[in-house]
C-alpha cells in the first residue's frame, strides 16, 4: 500500500491552532526532511470549489469538480505546494470563506481518497514531516514516528486570534472529530504532547528527544 520502505515519515496530527504548522515546518528544517502541510491541500481544493461558485455542502458537485481539477503537487524550498489550474492559491488559504468551508469539503470520502493518494506520493523519494488530522491514523499508519499535539481550547483560541482573521476553530474541531471519514483521532501508537505551556522550541526539543529514543537514523 505505501512505499515507505526506504523513506521516513514523521506524522504530526492535532486540532486547529495546536501549533502543528510552526512545529512541523521547523522540525523538517532541523531534520533536513521535506515539510508537507496536508491542511493546505484541503484548503486549496476548498478555495477551488468556492472560486467555481459551488456550495461546499453540495457533495456531488464538489466531487465532480475536484475529480476533474488539474491538481499538481510539487515542492518549493523543500515544502509542499499545490497548484490548481497552474494557480498557487497560497495567499487565499486563510480567507474566512475557506475557514468556513474546509471542514465540509474535507468530510467527503472521495475528496479524501484523491488527496490521500497525492499525500502518499510525496514519500516516494524523500523523507517527510507531514502534518494534519489523519496522518498517523490513515495516511501513514505504519510509521513509527507519530505525534499528536494539543493545547487547551483557551490557549488555541488565543493563538489563532494572535494570527488575525476570523476562524471558528471550535466548530471546525467538532466537525473534524465527528465526521465518519478519517475523523481527527489520537492514533493508538502516537506520542501525545500537550503544548499549552510549551514554546515552539520546547515542543521541537521534546519531539527530537522522543525521535532519538525511537532510533530515528541521522539524529546525533
Ligand atoms: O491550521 P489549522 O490547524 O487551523 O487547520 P489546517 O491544518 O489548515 O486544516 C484545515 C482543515 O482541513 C481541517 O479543519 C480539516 O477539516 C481539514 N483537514 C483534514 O481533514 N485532514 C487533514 N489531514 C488536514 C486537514
Amino acid at each position: 500500500m505505501q512505499s515507505q520502505d526506504r523513506h521516513r515519515v514523521v506524522a504530526i496530527d492535532g486540532p486547529a491552532a495546536s501549533g502543528k504548522s510552526s512545529v512541523a515546518r521547523e522540525l523538517a528544517r532541523r531534520l533536513g526532511f521535506v515539510y508537507v502541510n496536508s491542511g493546505a491541500m484541503y484548503r486549496a481544493v476548498t478555495w477551488h470549489v468556492l472560486q467555481h461558485g459551488v456550495d461546499p455542502a453540495d457533495n456531488p458537485r464538489v466531487i465532480q469538480l475536484i475529480e476533474s481539477a488539474p491538481i499538481t503537487c510539487d515542492l518549493q524550498n523543500n515544502e509542499s505546494r499545490i497548484l490548481i489550474d497552474d494557480v498557487d492559491p497560497a495567499d487565499r488559504l486563510r480567507d474566512d470563506r475557506v475557514n468556513d468551508g474546509v471542514a465540509l469539503v474535507s468530510r467527503i470520502p472521495r475528496v479524501r481518497e484523491i488527496l490521500v493518494e497525492k499525500l502518499r506520493s510525496y514519500v516516494r523519494d524523500r523523507d517527510l514531516v507531514m502534518e494534519g488530522r489523519d496522518i498517523g491514523s490513515v495516511v501513514f499508519p505504519d510509521t513509527p514516528y507519530k505525534f499528536y499535539i494539543d493545547a487547551s481550547p483557551e490557549v488555541r483560541r488565543r493563538r489563532r486570534a494572535l494570527q488575525g482573521g476570523r476562524d471558528s476553530i471550535a466548530s471546525r474541531d467538532r466537525a473534524d472529530s465527528s465526521r465518519s471519514a478519517s475523523p481527527l483521532v489520537i492514533a493508538k501508537d502516537a506520542d501525545f504532547i500537550d503544548t499549552s505551556n510549551l514554546t515552539i522550541a520546547e515542543v521541537i526539543a521534546e519531539i527530537i528527544s522522543r525521535l532519538k529514543l525511537k532510533n530515528l537514523r541521522g539524529l546525533a
